[in-house]
């Protein structure tokens, strides 16, 4: 694997090995065992923990590989969710908040995918997006994302891949910035999983606000009250992009490729009880 391995990932990765050396490992009524990675994890369930050195041992946070994972807007939201974070992305991303693996995310060792306890993946959907489709120029990016479910369902772990309509995801949820309370952004994303995902109820869409003056309904909205899209070609400036979507430490061209971390904390506190239950029943094998 050609990676640039920072020390924010050395130090989490090494901290990881500490917990699984800790023989005598002893765990509060509250916690559960959880064997992920060929580690055993101490785990707070169901409310996200906090990592916490006690006098009985190390405990720690399940570790979430967050692969394509841009300036993060996904990795924040499985953080929110309880998770600690690794993510990888092709490109050096500085103002990534977590610990960080430069990488191409199709060529990890899957011993490297083993040290997680779940997976997420973000796969480019330039090719797969409207615009392609009307250009008729999709070949002209990847196609990653079924070498990338394959990857993943190698490695037996909760996984989720992310992408946009039209993309070949299989059985995938719908979530829409209407279906969470504080977001103001019309962004549907497509979630696959291999555990289910139950979506919150779909309202009818807004108004959008609109720089295009062609539209029945410019000047008649504010881009700090109602709903926004957050696009390449611009349809509210960058800072209500980044109060609509919850974001506020993404670059335009960030944020543009960006999920709201609301949709990932959804999903990470429902893939949360599977890293458990998987957990458990590897542990009952051990
Ligand atoms: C759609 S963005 C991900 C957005 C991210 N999930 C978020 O919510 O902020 C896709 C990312 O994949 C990265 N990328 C493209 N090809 C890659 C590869 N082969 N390996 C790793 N990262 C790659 C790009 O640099 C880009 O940052």
């Amino acid at each position: 694997m050609s990676a640039v391995i920072d020390a924010r990932i050395q130090a989490v990765l090494d901290r990881f090995s500490e917990a699984e050396a800790q023989p005598s490992l002893k765990l509060d009524v509250l916690d559960a065992t959880v064997r992920g990675g060929g580690n055993v994890l101490p785990f707070r369930s169901p409310q996200p923990a906090q990592p916490e050195v006690t006098n009985a041992g190390i405990t720690r946070k399940p570790l979430l590989l967050d692969l394509f994972c841009c300036a993060g807007g996904a990795g924040v939201g499985y953080a929110r969710a309880g998770f600690e974070v690794v993510g990888v992305d092709i490109v050096p991303r500085p103002s990534y908040p977590f610990a960080f693996l430069q990488a191409d995310a199709m060529t990890l060792d899957p011993k490297f995918l083993a040290m997680f306890d779940a997976i997420h993946a973000s796969p480019p959907c330039q090719s797969y997006s409207d615009l392609a489709k009307r250009n008729g120029n999709g070949d002209e990016w990847p196609r990653l994302i079924e070498p990338v479910r394959d990857m993943l369902a190698a490695t037996g772990r909760p996984y989720v891949i992310e992408n946009v309509e039209g993309s070949p995801l299989i059985d995938p949820v719908v979530l829409c910035g209407t279906m969470f309370p504080g977001l103001r952004v019309l962004r549907h994303r497509l979630f696959e999983a291999n555990f289910p995902i139950t979506p919150p109820p779909h309202r009818k869409h807004p108004k959008v606000h609109t720089f295009d003056k062609r539209k029945s309904h410019f000047g008649k909205t504010n881009e700090w009250i109602d709903f926004v899209q957050v696009t390449g070609g611009g349809n509210c400036t960058l800072a209500a992009a980044r109060d609509a979507m919850g974001i506020d430490w993404m670059t335009k061209g960030e944020i543009n490729e960006a999920i709201p971390p609301a949709y990932t904390e959804f999903v990470g506190r429902q893939m949360l009880p599977v890293v458990l239950a998987r957990a458990e029943a590897s542990a009952v094998e051990a």
